[in-house]
């Protein structure tokens, strides 16, 4: 049944179209102080100044001036079953996986466990103010099947995969070559292009990839060209020199998923702190994009990822949590902890830039820019109300603000979810603050 039209009338920021440099960003940034968005059918129709005409129209008319409403933010790297495991003391990434992760992944054999898991993590999203995400589950095909159920009762456009892995990890989460390819397939088969849901083949990294594990992956994506890809690449400078032991005759660490023809416009890679130049020049050949995790490299102590680098070497990114391994599920705050990598190399990451990446650049290196990413007409209506000053620091940092510029970068310096007063799904809104 299609859905009535309706209008929500607040300040609105976004940004036109996609952007090449960072230079160029601001010009496709849009402000309205005071702007009107008609949705009809979970789609955008409008997005104009507000007139004062806008008064006799029929459909229903939500006032929420004095808020600022964005884009949904768009999480382009995320484990959903570390969400329990969030600040796991003491350790780098390999022993951190061993000591943390692995364990607390084996529970999610049980598909009630990993079905009230989905639940909350979804929670977790909206509450944040993030409406997509690309997001690893475990190597149990239930908690895929688990986190899709979950998020097509919401109506949210996600992208998931089970985690494919043959080696260098316990025994109770090994899989063959073959059952992971066979298992994955039936989850293609069913998830995949079903609503808003599509499926990304989720090989874990190098180290727990075999040869053979690596050839099925391969396999399914020449049978499912449009699928994602979606892995860990140069994180660690330990996990860097292992991908080198276990894989002597690959060039180096992006080549074991480049000789599988792993790279493309669909292919998410985490991290890529510790990229060689011609992994550089490859991700950008190969039209590969790279999910930038501040709070997880500054967590896991992993290293400082190179934005500037990104953008003269013509490599899109988008900006990912990775909880657990990152410390927020919070856009506003891995924009905010962006801010502090870039700053211990000199670079400076505007506001506008920041924003960019949690919105319209995200969904464009998660090759959903088509679809979500800014109020464009035509686009799925998925978008965050934004309460921009909600404590007295906040106000009195606010309050003394001369433009949107550094109203925003107030927002990502200070903001956390206190500031996200609703979060709107496929034109409803699919989580609101209590009192708000
Ligand atoms: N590399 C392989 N697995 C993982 C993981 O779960 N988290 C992070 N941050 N890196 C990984
Ligand atoms: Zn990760």
């Amino acid at each position: 049944m299609s859905k009535p039209t309706m209008r929500i009338r607040a300040s609105f920021f976004d940004f036109l179209a996609p952007a090449e440099t960072p230079q160029a960003i601001a010009a496709q940034a849009r402000y309205l102080d005071d702007g009107v968005l008609t949705l009809h059918d979970g789609k955008i129709v409008s997005l104009e100044a507000w007139q004062e005409g806008h008064h006799r129209q029929s459909s229903e008319l939500i006032d929420l001036r004095g808020r600022l409403i964005v884009p949904g933010f768009v999480d382009s790297h995320i484990h959903y079953p570390q969400t329990e495991m969030i600040g796991a003391f003491g350790e780098q990434l390999l022993e951190w996986l061993n000591t943390y992760t692995f364990p607390v992944e084996s529970q999610y054999h049980c598909a009630d466990y990993a079905a009230s898991m989905s639940d909350f993590f979804l929670q977790q999203l909206l509450s944040n103010g993030t409406t997509t995400a690309l997001v690893f589950g475990t190597v149990h095909p239930q908690s895929v099947d688990a986190l899709f159920s979950a998020a097509e009762q919401r109506q949210m456009r996600l992208i998931a995969g089970k985690v494919m892995m043959d080696r260098n990890a316990p025994d109770y989460l090994i899989e063959s070559a073959a059952e992971s390819y066979r298992q994955t397939r039936e989850l293609i088969q069913r998830w995949h292009g079903r609503g808003r849901l599509s499926y990304a083949l989720t090989p874990r990294f190098a180290p727990t990839s075999s040869a053979e594990l690596l050839a099925a992956v391969q396999a399914l994506r020449e049978e499912f060209p449009d699928v994602w890809l979606h892995t860990h690449l140069s994180e660690n400078q330990d996990e860097v020199a292992w991908v080198k032991a276990l894989f002597p005759e690959r060039r180096g660490y992006l080549d074991v998923y480049h000789h599988h023809q792993l790279t493309g416009r669909r292919s998410v890679f985490a991290h890529c702190i510790h990229l060689e130049e011609e992994e550089w020049q490859c991700l950008h050949d190969t039209d590969s994009a790279i999910a930038f995790c501040p709070t997880s490299n500054l967590f896991l102590g992993s290293g400082l990822f190179n934005l500037s680098r990104s953008w003269q070497q013509g490599v899109k990114i988008g900006l990912g949590t990775d909880v657990g391994a990152g410390t927020t599920f919070n856009m506003l705050q891995t924009l905010g902890e962006a801010y502090k990598v870039a700053q211990l190399q000199q670079y400076k990451l505007s506001a506008c830039e920041a924003f960019y990446h949690a919105t319209l650049g995200g969904a464009r290196a998660l090759d959903l820019d088509a679809v979500i990413g800014n109020f464009a007409a035509g686009k799925e209506a998925d978008f965050v109300v934004i309460d921009p000053a909600v404590s007295p620091l906040q106000q009195l940092r606010s309050a003394n603000s001369k433009d949107i510029w550094e109203r925003l970068f107030v927002l990502m310096t200070l903001g956390d979810d206190r500031n996200i007063a609703q979060t709107w799904v496929n034109g409803q809104c699919a989580w609101r603050w209590e009192g708000a």
